[in-house]
C-alpha cells in the first residue's frame, strides 16, 4: 500500500484538538484511513458493526467492484478463468500468485491427487456421528480432526508446514465432503482414483459404488468445476474473516479452516444456497409460478421476515458476475439432462424477472447472486441440498488457506482483537444472596 499526499482530519465539536490521519492507496478500489493510532491520540475507537467501513487487512488476492459486478481472482476476471481454466490451476494462482505455466500445471495437479486420501481413522472417526447429521455438522468436525491426524503440518509459522497443510487440505476436501455423504446413504466410502480430474474424482466418490464402474460426464464434470472455481475465493467475506481471525492466534491451519467451515453454515452466507433451493421447493409446494406474486408480496413485506434467498449482497451492487456464469452452467447442464423443462428452473427464472423489474429490488440494488443458480445446478447433478454448503466449503478451502498465508507473511499482522463501546451496567457490589 502507498501514502497518499492526502490526509484525513478529524475534528471534535467539543474543543479536543483535530487529529491527522494517513490515507493509503491500493492498487485499486477505495483508498483507506489509517486509524491505528487514533485510540493512542485520542482514547476513542471507531465504532463499524459489521465492518461496513473497515478494511481488516491489505490484500493482494481477490478484488470485486461492486458497482461494477467485477471479480478479480490475482488481477484476472472471473469470466476469463472460469471459461479457460481448470479449479486447480486456479488454486495455484490463489496460492502462489500467478496461473501456472503447463510443467507447473502437470505438477501442482500430481501433488494434489497424491494426497487425495485420508488417513483410514478418519472413518472411524465418522462412525460417532449420527446418520442424519448434517454434512457441515460432519464436515466442521472432520476438517479439524485433521490436526489430529497430520502433526507434521500444525505450526502456522513454519512456511513448510503451511505449504503442506494447504495441499492436504485442498486434497482432501473432496474425499471428505464425499464420506460425509456415503455414511448419511449408508453406502461404502469410495477410494479416490487419481486418473480422474479433481471435480471427475469427487463425482466419482459421490455417486460411484464399488458394484460398477462409474463414468463421469463430461458436461457435468466441468459445470462442478466451474461451480469450484467462482466459489473459490471472495476477499474478506464472513467466513474468510473468522479464518484470518481464529489463525491469528497462531492456532494450526486445520484449526483455522474447520472455523471457515462453521462460519460458511450460516444461511446468510454459504448456507444461501440450501436456504434458496428450499425457498424454491416451499413455492412450488405452494402452487409454483402461479405464486410468485404472492410469495414476493411476503418478501417486501418487512414485518413477514421472509427474503428472497440468493438475492442480494453485501458487495454486489450490480449483477454478481459469477451469477451469470452459472446462469450458463445451469443452462448446460439441465440441456445434457433433459431437464430444460425443470419446473424449479422455470420458477427460478420466474422469480429473477420479477425481482429483476419490481421497485423493492431495483431501489436497493438486489441482484441475483451467485447461489441463486448454483443450487439447481447441484441438485441437477444429483447433489443432495444440504450437501451444497459442504461443496461451498469444498471450493472455498483455497481461498480461506490463500488468505490465511498471506495474513501469516505481512509483517503488520496482529493478532485480531476488536475493541468496543461497552453499555452495561457500570461497577456494582455483590450482594450477599438473601439480599439479592
Ligand atoms: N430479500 C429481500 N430483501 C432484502 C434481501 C433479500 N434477499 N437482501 C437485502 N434486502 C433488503 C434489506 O431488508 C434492506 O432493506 P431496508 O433498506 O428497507 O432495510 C436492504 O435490502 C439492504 O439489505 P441489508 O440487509 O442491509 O444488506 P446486507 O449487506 O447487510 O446483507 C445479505 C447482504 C446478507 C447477503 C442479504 O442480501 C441477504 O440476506 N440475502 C439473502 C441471503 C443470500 O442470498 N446470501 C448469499 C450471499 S452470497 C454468498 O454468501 C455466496
Amino acid at each position: 500500500m502507498k501514502l497518499a499526499d492526502n490526509k484525513a482530519t478529524l475534528s471534535f465539536s467539543n474543543g479536543s484538538p483535530s487529529v491527522e490521519l494517513p490515507v493509503y492507496h491500493g492498487t485499486m478500489g477505495p483508498d483507506v484511513v489509517d486509524i491505528r493510532k487514533l485510540y493512542a491520540q485520542t482514547g476513542m475507537f471507531t465504532y463499524d458493526p459489521g465492518f461496513l467501513s473497515t478494511a481488516a487487512t491489505q490484500s493482494a488476492i481477490t478484488y470485486i467492484d461492486g458497482d461494477k459486478g467485477e471479480l478479480l481472482y490475482r488481477g484476472y476476471p472471473i469470466e476469463q478463468l472460469a471459461t479457460q481454466c481448470d479449479y486447480l490451476d486456479v488454486c495455484h494462482l490463489l496460492l502462489k500468485g500467478e496461473l501456472p505455466n503447463a510443467k507447473e500445471s502437470a505438477d501442482f495437479h500430481k501433488l494434489v491427487t497424491n494426497h487425495t486420501m485420508v488417513n483410514e481413522q478418519m472413518q472411524f472417526f465418522m462412525r460417532g456421528f449420527r446418520r442424519d447429521a448434517h454434512p457441515m455438522a460432519i464436515l466442521t468436525g472432520l476438517v479439524g480432526g485433521l490436526s489430529a491426524f497430520y502433526h507434521d503440518s500444525t505450526d502456522i509459522n513454519n512456511p513448510e508446514h503451511r505449504e503442506i497443510a494447504a495441499i492436504r487440505l485442498i486434497a482432501k476436501m473432496p474425499t471428505l465432503v464425499s464420506m460425509a455423504y456415503k455414511y448419511k446413504v449408508g453406502q461404502p466410502y469410495m477410494y479416490p482414483q487419481n486418473n480422474l480430474s479433481y471435480a471427475g474424482n469427487f463425482m466419482r466418490m459421490m455417486f460411484g459404488t464399488p458394484c460398477e464402474d462409474y463414468v463421469v460426464s463430461p458436461v457435468l464434470e466441468k459445470a462442478l468445476d466451474r461451480i469450484f472455481i467462482l466459489h473459490a475465493d471472495h476477499e474478506q467475506n464472513a467466513s474468510t474473516s473468522t479464518v484470518r481471525l481464529c489463525a491469528s492466534s497462531g492456532t494450526n491451519p486445520f484449526a483455522a479452516i474447520a472455523a471457515g467451515v462453521a462460519c460458511l453454515w450460516g444461511p446468510a452466507h454459504g448456507g444461501a444456497n440450501e436456504a434458496c433451493l428450499n425457498m424454491l421447493e416451499d413455492i412450488q409446494k405452494m402452487g409454483g409460478v402461479a405464486k410468485v406474486g404472492e410469495f414476493m408480496s411476503q418478501v417486501k413485506d418487512k414485518s413477514s421476515g421472509v427474503k428472497l434467498m440468493g438475492f442480494g449482497h453485501r458487495v454486489y451492487k450490480n449483477y454478481d458476475p459469477r451469477a451469470k456464469l452459472m446462469q450458463e452452467t445451469c443452462n448446460e447442464v439441465l440441456a445434457e439432462l433433459g431437464l430444460e423443462n425443470d419446473p424449479l428452473f422455470k420458477l427460478a427464472k420466474a422469480l429473477e424477472k420479477i425481482a429483476l423489474e419490481d421497485d423493492y429490488f431495483v431501489q436497493r440494488k438486489l441482484y441475483p447472486n451467485v447461489d441463486f443458480y448454483s443450487g439447481i445446478v447441484q441438485r441437477a447433478i444429483g447433489i443432495p441440498v444440504n450437501l451444497f454448503t459442504g461443496i461451498f466449503a469444498l471450493a472455498r478451502t483455497v481461498g480461506w488457506i490463500a488468505q490465511l498465508n498471506e495474513m501469516i507473511g505481512d509483517p503488520e499482522y496482529k493478532i485480531g482483537r476488536p475493541r468496543q463501546l461497552f453499555t452495561g451496567a457500570t461497577a456494582r457490589d455483590v450482594k450477599p444472596l438473601a439480599q439479592r
